[in-house]
């Protein structure tokens, strides 16, 4: 059976892009494959958080998780520090790893260039420890959104070195998934580029936020002052509306403001009104599934052990394959 795999690090609540990138395909997959769900504890360290806050961050996601469908009856939610084995496959994947090809990663040039004076080595190795995470359970399917698309190329060039150098064929060569569509990319609503925390609060819809902060935030969106010519192209902040009005306003309402758009009648405050309020809708089941897991500690401690002891069943099982084809031998 086909191994599903995916996992997204504990920084806080999450956002409209982890939902529509990866989350919202986890859900469908878990009905159909074998299916595992981490929270990437260990990739946290990158940037040193507070031991006090480590757990608690963790149960906050995995409460997230669960609000957004996932069912640990079906998928094997777990915690990434719960199996260890993921950290010796990351060192032996890191014997096959070339420093330049590390540095040659989008996402680590970025994360030098936001934050200059942490450029530490296991932030430089991310995608090697990426690439354990997939591999430990040999996954082949990968839901995430368009910018881990280039980790899961190197994680794939990592399965075909060590199958080469060992002259094996071991590890599948895992794709980035999406339903065979393209990846997702969910705007931020500022616009600049992707929706993330690291653009602030205001540009980043949470699934946890509340009616009148996210009235507020998309009303306050930037847009400009309209077309001015039938058919034109549209502006990169006006063209992010469009986008967030497709993940979750109804085909014929994007159609009515695409039209009003392109014979120039818009008027951007009703499309923010209107998204808006299909943007609550969508929120508001989350947002309160979220406010009663929380509550129940017993239930998520449950959830993150059962996972754990799923997880590292398998995970041990692969680690001790890996070493046996490495050539060390248990005396
Ligand atoms: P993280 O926590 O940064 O992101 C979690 C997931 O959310 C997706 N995502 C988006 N998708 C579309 N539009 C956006 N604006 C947007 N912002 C975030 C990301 O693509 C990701 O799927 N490196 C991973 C965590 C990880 C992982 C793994 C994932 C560690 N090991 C192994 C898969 C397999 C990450 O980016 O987490």
């Amino acid at each position: 059976m086909e191994v599903i795999l995916s996992g997204m690090r504990p920084t806080g609540n999450l956002h409209l892009g982890n939902y529509f990138g990866a989350l919202k395909n986890y859900v469908s997959l878990q009905e159909l494959y074998d299916c595992y769900f981490f929270i990437a504890d260990y990739h946290l360290l990158t940037t040193h958080p507070n031991p006090e806050d480590l757990l608690a961050n963790v149960k906050t996601i995995l409460c997230q998780y669960l609000a957004c469908g996932l069912n640990p009856e079906k998928a094997t939610i777990y915690v990434q520090s719960s199996v260890p084995e993921v950290a010796e496959l990351y060192m032996y994947l890191n014997m096959l790893t070339y420093v330049g090809e590390l540095q040659r990663v989008a996402a680590f040039k970025e994360k030098v260039r936001q934050n200059p004076n942490n450029v530490n080595a296991g932030l430089l190795t991310y995608p090697t420890l990426m690439a354990a995470d997939i591999l430990l359970h040999r996954a082949t399917k990968v839901p995430v959104g368009k910018d881990q698309q280039q980790h899961l190329e190197m994680t794939r060039d990592f399965a075909e070195r060590f199958n080469k150098m060992y002259k094996v064929d071991y590890f599948p060569l895992p794709q980035a998934f999406n339903f065979g569509n393209d990846l997702i990319k969910i705007p931020s609503l500022d616009g600049n580029g992707k929706m993330s925390k690291s653009y602030g609060e205001n540009a980043t819809i949470y699934l946890n936020d509340e009616p009148s902060v996210l009235k507020k935030k998309i009303m306050r969106a930037k847009t400009d002052s309209g077309p001015t010519e039938k058919n034109q192209a549209k502006p990169i902040e006006i063209e992010n509306l469009f986008a967030l009005m497709r993940s979750v306003s109804k085909p014929e309402i994007i159609e009515q403001f695409e039209d009003a758009y392109n014979d120039c009648s818009i008027r951007y405050g009703d499309m923010k009104k209107q998204l808006a309020e299909d943007m609550e809708n969508f929120v508001s089941p989350i947002r309160e599934r979220i406010k009663e897991l929380s509550s129940n500690e017993e239930y998520l401690n449950k959830v993150i052990r059962m996972g754990g002891e799923k997880a590292q069943a398998n995970a041990s099982k692969t680690i001790k394959e890996v070493r046996e084809i490495i050539g060390f031998k248990k005396l």
